[in-house]
């Protein structure tokens, strides 16, 4: 039997590319996008799924789908993010509220009715940043991107202590990857989606300890 992944944020970027990757690997892939479609991915193991993850109305329609149509599901993937104040300098109230309402709020109440959902022996998988770390941050811009994945790994940590021995939970900073999340990581960042997906998949086969955050661009163990 097919293992299911659940991926939010599939439509583009590095979630369209690890929804690729797991088709690929043989997974069925539930992916989400605002629209309810995906574009570019033609396969009958892959189901697509309208959630808009910061209205409360689509998160409760998202999960009665899911609990309609599915049994369990193996693997989650929290990839949908955004970054209005990325680069930016100084806190603006709309930007720093729709990034918690994504980066945070949504996320956790999109997560907590699902855990039952995932399998003994399942994966939780937040896709968070480096820039979270409290530990290696030494700038001043984007504050709310920065302070909403540092609250997502904390969420990870939580997460971890309740699950344990149980669902494995991690926290991953994808690398520096070519995607729109800022105009300019399309010319600057180092990875492709492809290859962020590549090392992604690396370090979701193997056997980490639940409560990891990893850099899956350098291979190594972030600190918090
Ligand atoms: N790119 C990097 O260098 C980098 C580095 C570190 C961490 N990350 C993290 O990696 C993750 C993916 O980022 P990316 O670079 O691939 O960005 P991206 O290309 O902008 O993709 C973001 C995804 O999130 C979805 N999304 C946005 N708003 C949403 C909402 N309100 N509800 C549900 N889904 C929503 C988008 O789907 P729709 O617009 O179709 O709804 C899209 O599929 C994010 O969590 C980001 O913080 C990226």
């Amino acid at each position: 039997m097919k293992k299911v992944a659940l991926i939010t944020g599939a439509s583009k970027g590095i979630g369209f590319a690890l929804t690729k990757k797991l088709l690929q690997e043989n997974f069925f892939v539930i992916g989400t996008s605002r629209s309810g479609n995906i574009e570019g991915v033609e396969d009958e193991n892959f189901y697509a799924l309208q959630l808009d993850i910061s209205n409360t109305e689509s998160i409760k329609s998202a999960h009665e789908e899911i609990f309609s149509n599915f049994k369990r599901i193996d693997l989650l993937i929290n990839n949908a993010g955004i970054g209005p104040d990325l680069g930016m300098q100084t806190p603006e109230k709309e930007s720093f509220n729709q990034t918690f309402d994504v980066n945070v709020t949504g996320l956790v109440f999109f997560t907590e009715p699902l855990i039952e959902l995932v399998n003994e022996n399942g994966i939780i998988l937040n896709v968070s940043s480096k820039m979270g770390s409290l530990a290696v941050c030494e700038s001043t811009d984007s504050i709310a991107y920065r302070m909403s994945k540092s609250a997502l790994n904390m969420y990870t940590k939580i997460l971890s202590n309740r699950l344990k021995n149980n669902i494995r939970v991690a926290t991953i900073h994808p690398g520096w990857v070519q995607t729109t999340i800022i105009e300019s990581n399309l010319e600057n960042a180092r990875l492709t989606p492809k290859e962020s997906a590549d090392n992604m998949f690396d370090f979701l086969t193997s056997e980490f300890e639940s409560g990891a955050f990893w850099d899956s661009e350098t291979g190594t163990d972030l600190l918090w």
